[in-house]
């Protein structure tokens, strides 16, 4: 396995394989990894000739300072989980090489960043679109594994490399969860013993509305019998929950068996947690 910090060299690098007609799958990262990546590095490792993962905790996509320098940083013990599982290339560079200056670009996704994640997190968006679309030119992967736990991300990639040509193939990769149903996530290593137990009611709220769902409940129904399980529960604290279309993100005010999805973002123990389930797949 080759570690690169700098992206010169690991551009010229991809770009010699993929003269030599191979493929490259990239999975990016921002390292602390967990079996939620290992998932996407072993499906990945299946489908392509090189297997590179990026190790970046990008500035520009966090709108909380705390957030940024709380975010665990584990590079060494990273580089060896991925040695195992068989990555040929990494790039970790560092934040002077990826920014020499701070970038005037932004990305605006439009409507799709009005809700949900977009709408508490403004420029998160913006920030993960510039990262990923300077990670997909200095990498040149044929396709990039994105985790649906963070849906809206995978959603907005899709459309971002649809809108702009970019030539490169999206793949979803379904979400990892613990035996307890809380999905897997850099941010629960922040989390004490009883914080873990709590955050596992994220995913039990959701199963409740899948439920409904199935009785063919209304998408206020749904929701409102997930609320009422989630204000139970004593340490979480709901910031959102949405039905919306995986589609394009439109809330749905009817259940006419069309693809839907139910989003949800609260916080425990002062972390903050995101889940999702398919009420009805796509
Ligand atoms: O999902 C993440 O870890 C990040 O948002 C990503 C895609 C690596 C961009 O920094």
């Amino acid at each position: 396995m080759q570690v690169y910090s700098l992206p010169a060299e690991i551009f010229n690098e991809t770009q010699r394989l993929r003269f030599q007609e191979k493929s490259i799958g990239m999975v990016p990262t921002m390292g602390a990894l967990h079996e939620g990546h290992f998932y996407l590095v072993k499906q990945a490792r299946k489908e392509n000739d090189i297997l590179v993962v990026s190790i970046f905790v990008n500035p520009l996509q966090f709108n909380n300072q705390e957030d940024l320098n709380n975010y665990p940083r584990t590079l060494e013990k990273d580089l060896s989980h991925l040695e195992k599982l068989g990555v040929d290339l990494v790039f970790a560079p560092a934040e002077e090489s990826m920014y020499p200056e701070k970038p005037q670009v932004s990305i605006d996704f439009g409507q799709m960043e009005q809700v949900m994640e977009g709408a508490f997190r403004p420029g998160h968006f913006s920030g993960v679109g510039v990262v990923v679309t300077k990670l997909f030119n200095i990498c040149n992967p044929t396709r990039a594994y994105f985790g649906k736990k963070d849906m809206q991300q995978y959603l907005l990639v899709k459309r971002m490399v649809e809108d702009l040509s970019q030539p490169v193939e999206i793949i979803g990769v379904p979400i990892v969860r613990e035996s307890s149903g809380l999905a897997m996530s850099s941010r629960n290593q922040r989390l004490s013993n009883d914080g873990l137990e709590i955050a596992s009611s994220i995913y039990k709220g959701l199963a409740i509305a899948k439920q409904e769902w199935d009785q063919a409940k209304s998408p206020d129904e749904t929701k409102n019998a997930a609320i009422a399980f989630y204000n139970k529960q004593e340490g979480l604290s709901i910031e959102y929950i949405n039905i919306v279309s995986p589609h394009d993100l439109e809330d749905l005010d009817d259940n006419l068996n069309q693809p839907a999805v139910i989003c949800v973002a609260g916080f425990v123990e002062g972390v903050r947690l995101i889940d999702n389930l398919y009420l009805r797949q796509d």
